[in-house]
C-alpha cells in the first residue's frame, strides 16, 4: 500500500454516547506510523464510578424535546392488535413501562466484575433485575420459583423474621426441607449437603452478624446448591452479591435503596437469564406487583443513593464509635465496621460501605425506653435505611433472639454532631 494511504497520525478521542440502559464512555486511540507495517487500534471502556453510573441509570436515553426522566405510566391492558408477541407491553400484571426503567437501572447497580478470588476474578458479569411490591414479595419469590418438595433450603437462624416465618410456617408445611444454622463463622457451609437453595444475610438483621459471601457460595456451588443474599442492609453499592459468587441478590429495598421510608420495594437480580425467568413467571402469576407511582418514586429516589449512603454510613460509624466509649451504659455494640466486631475483616473485605444500621445494648427494657424517651433526635419506628435517623427496641415485636435491653438503629442524614449530642444526653439520663 503506497504510504500515503498510511500515515496515521496518533488520534485519541472520548466517545459518548446514551443508550436506553445508560451512559458510557469508550475511548479509541488509533496508532500508526508511516508505511504498513505498524497499526494499532486500542478501544477501551472507561470505567465510570458506581455514583455517576446510578444517576445516568435513571436518565432516558436522548432525544430532542424528550424529558430526561420517565414518568409513571398508568395503564392495566396496553394495545395489542393481532398476535401479542409483537407489542412490547400486554397487560401490567407482567410488565409496565416505569418497571422497566427501575429493572434497567438496578440491574446495572447489580452488573460488575467478579471479586478477587473467584474462579473469573476481573471478568465483567450483566445482571438483570425485577422489581417487586415489597422486599418479602422478593424473598417469597426466590422460595417459590426454586424450591419443590423434598427440596432442603439452609437459611440462617437469625434471618429477617418474616423470611423465616414464611419459610417455616408455609414452605416446610408444603415439603420443603429447612436447616437452620447461624451466620456467624459461615455455620452454614456444614449444612449443604444435598441442599437446594442456600439463604445468606450479612449483615444480618437486626443483630449485624457477617459470614464470607464468597467463601459460602463456593461450598454451596461444589453441593450443588443455589446461593441467595438478603442484601438489604448494604444495597448493591455497599455490597456486590452477584460479583462474590451468589446466584440471587435479594432485597427490600424499602429501606437504604429508596431511603425515604414512602415506599415498600423489593428487588431480586441474577446474572442467569433462566433462573430470573422463573422468579418473572412466579411474579406474574402471583400477580401482588408493584404500582406505576411507587417504581417512578423509587427511580427518583435511588439517583441520590451513592449521596445518602455515604452520610449515613459516615454518621453509623460515628455514632457506632461513640456508643463503644460509654461504657458506662453501654453494653456492647454491634457495627461492622468497627475494628472490635468479630466479622469486621470480612466486612471490610467484602463490603463497600458498612451500612447505615447498628445495634447496641443497654442493661435492660427500661434503660432501653428511657433512652429513646429521651432521644429527641431519633424517631421511634422500626424499618431503616431513611433520611430521618430512626431507633426501637427490638424484643418489643418477639421473633428475635435478642436481650430485652437490645436497641437497633439506624443512622440518618443529619449533622454528626447534633446526633452524638443528642445519644450523649439520652445516655446520661439512663445512668
Ligand atoms: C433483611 C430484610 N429482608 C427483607 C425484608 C422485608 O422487606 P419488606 O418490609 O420491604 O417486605 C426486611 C424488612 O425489614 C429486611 O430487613
Amino acid at each position: 500500500m503506497h504510504p500515503k494511504y498510511v500515515a496515521i497520525k496518533k488520534v485519541e478521542f472520548f466517545l459518548q454516547f446514551s443508550t436506553r440502559a445508560g451512559n458510557s464512555d469508550i475511548h479509541f486511540e488509533f496508532q500508526g506510523q508511516l508505511g504498513c507495517r505498524v497499526f494499532k487500534a486500542r478501544v477501551e471502556s472507561r470505567k465510570m464510578h458506581d455514583s455517576t453510573k446510578i444517576i445516568r441509570s435513571t436518565l432516558t436515553g436522548v432525544a430532542a424535546g424528550e424529558p430526561l426522566h420517565v414518568s409513571p405510566v398508568f395503564a392495566a391492558p396496553y394495545h395489542t392488535p393481532g398476535d401479542p408477541a409483537n407489542s412490547p407491553y400486554s397487560y401490567a400484571r407482567s410488565h409496565n413501562p416505569t418497571w422497566t426503567a427501575l429493572e434497567r437501572a438496578l440491574g446495572q447497580m447489580e452488573s460488575g466484575q467478579f471479586a478477587t478470588g473467584h474462579a473469573d476474578a476481573g471478568k465483567s458479569y450483566r445482571a438483570a433485575a425485577l422489581v417487586f411490591a415489597s422486599g418479602m414479595a422478593a424473598c417469597a419469590a426466590i422460595f417459590g420459583a426454586v424450591l419443590r418438595p423434598g427440596d432442603v433450603a439452609v437459611l440462617p437462624e437469625n434471618a429477617y423474621f418474616a423470611a423465616r416465618v414464611l419459610m417455616q410456617n408455609y414452605f416446610v408445611k408444603m415439603g420443603i426441607i429447612l436447616r437452620l444454622a447461624p451466620t456467624v463463622g459461615e455455620a452454614q457451609g456444614e449444612h449443604l449437603e444435598g441442599a437446594r437453595l442456600l439463604w445468606i444475610e450479612t449483615p444480618s438483621n437486626p443483630t449485624m452478624d457477617v459470614c464470607d459471601i464468597a467463601a459460602l457460595c463456593e461450598r454451596a456451588h461444589l453441593a450443588g446448591a443455589l446461593v441467595a443474599v438478603d442484601n438489604t442492609t448494604a444495597t448493591p453499592l455497599g455490597q456486590r452479591t452477584l460479583a462474590l459468587g451468589a446466584d440471587f441478590s435479594v432485597a427490600s429495598d424499602t429501606k437504604s435503596m429508596t431511603g425515604h421510608s414512602d415506599i415498600l420495594l423489593g428487588h431480586v437480580a441474577a446474572r442467569d437469564r433462566e433462573l430470573l425467568q422463573k422468579i418473572e413467571e412466579w411474579r406474574t402469576l402471583m400477580g401482588g406487583v408493584l404500582g406505576p407511582m411507587e417504581a417512578w418514586l423509587a427511580l427518583r429516589s435511588i439517583a441520590t443513593l451513592p449521596l445518602r449512603l455515604e452520610r449515613s454510613c459516615e454518621n453509623a460509624q460515628r455514632i457506632a464509635e461513640y456508643l463503644a466509649t460509654r461504657t458506662d451504659v453501654v453494653q456492647s455494640v454491634l457495627y461492622p465496621g468497627l475494628p472490635t466486631h468479630p466479622g469486621h475483616v470480612i466486612a471490610a473485605r467484602q463490603m463497600n460501605y458498612f451500612g447505615a444500621v447498628l445495634s447496641f445494648n443497654l442493661v435492660d427494657k427500661a434503660a432501653a425506653e428511657t433512652f429513646l424517651d429521651k432521644a429527641k433526635l431519633i424517631t421511634e419506628a422500626t424499618s431503616f435505611g431513611g433520611t430521618c435517623t430512626c431507633a426501637e427496641r427490638r424484643a418489643r415485636w418477639g421473633g428475635d433472639a435478642v436481650p430485652e435491653g437490645f436497641i437497633r438503629l439506624s443512622a440518618g442524614l443529619e449533622h454528626i454532631d447534633d446526633l452524638i449530642a443528642d445519644i450523649a444526653q439520652a445516655l446520661d439520663s439512663v445512668l
